[in-house]
């Protein structure tokens, strides 16, 4: 069985075909799906497609490009949401520095409070973070009780195994299918079997050979063949090792 650990199957792209996907998953041995908010609607839409669905769990939380919106009454609401049993994380909250829109200054603190809250809560967290690899370190230093997954991941090995040190798990993409992935494998490598999570990120980051094209949570299987390549697993093998580890995380029984 595959879980696909970080999935917005929100999005308007599949406005037309969503109820066809998700009951399409268990043909392709798709079992259980974590939907991702990025901000207000899409986190409300997260919590109510994992009432619809049994096998779908949703992560509330405001992504960098939202960071301006998280003040104190959308921290009240995202609080108020993960009372709801089908909540299992904040995420996706981070840092992301690539076109720097919000500004840092707007994604740090907006990054911060999230995480408070996580720890306040105690829950995961799901870390989206580009090109802000020391900010992104520093801040999880300080909150040393709160853990979670850096998802789709793109910093280094040494980055990684801090990481892991502090109890966290890494997500890997499609990405791991491109020809440049190499950083990427490196980490794959590495990581202890115990601590890698699969994921779509769907819409985005289709797996080879679908690449470029939009995404959806059927394709995971790609992305567990190709670290199973790497580590000398079968995909099923892979399946079932990132399934546990996403259950474990995410405490779902
Ligand atoms: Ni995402």
């Amino acid at each position: 069985m595959f879980f696909d650990s970080h999935a917005h199957l929100d999005d308007r792209r599949f406005d037309n075909d969503r109820a066809e996907i998700l009951a399409d998953l268990k043909n392709y041995g798709v079992g259980l799906v974590m939907n991702i908010g990025c901000d207000l609607k899409s986190s409300l839409q997260s919590v109510a497609l994992a009432h619809e669905y049994p096998f779908v769990f949703a992560a509330v939380g405001s992504h960098p490009d939202d960071a301006a919106q998280v003040d104190a009454t959308r921290l009240a609401l995202y609080r108020q949401l993960c009372t709801d049993e089908r909540v299992k994380a904040i995420g996706e909250i981070g840092l992301d520095y690539h076109y720097e829109e919000p500004s840092r200054e707007v994604q740090l603190p907006a990054f911060r409070k999230q995480l408070e809250l996580a720890q306040d809560l105690n829950l995961p967290v799901i870390v989206h973070e580009r090109e802000a690899h020391a900010d992104g370190m520093e801040l999880i230093r300080q909150f040393f009780a709160v853990t979670g997954v850096f998802h789709c991941y793109s910093g280094s090995l040494e980055q990684a195994k801090e990481l892991v040190k502090r109890g966290w798990y890494i997500g890997f993409t499609g990405v791991v299918t491109f020809k440049n992935a190499r950083k990427a494998l490196e980490v794959a490598q590495w990581l202890p079997l115990d601590r890698i999570l699969i994921e779509t990120d769907c819409p985005y980051m289709a797996p080879e050979p679908h690449r470029g094209r939009r995404n959806d949570s059927r394709l995971v299987p790609l992305v567990a063949a190709k670290l199973a390549e790497l580590r000398g697993l079968t995909a099923e093998e892979m399946g079932e090792i990132t399934t546990e580890n996403a259950k474990r995380l995410f405490r779902i029984p």
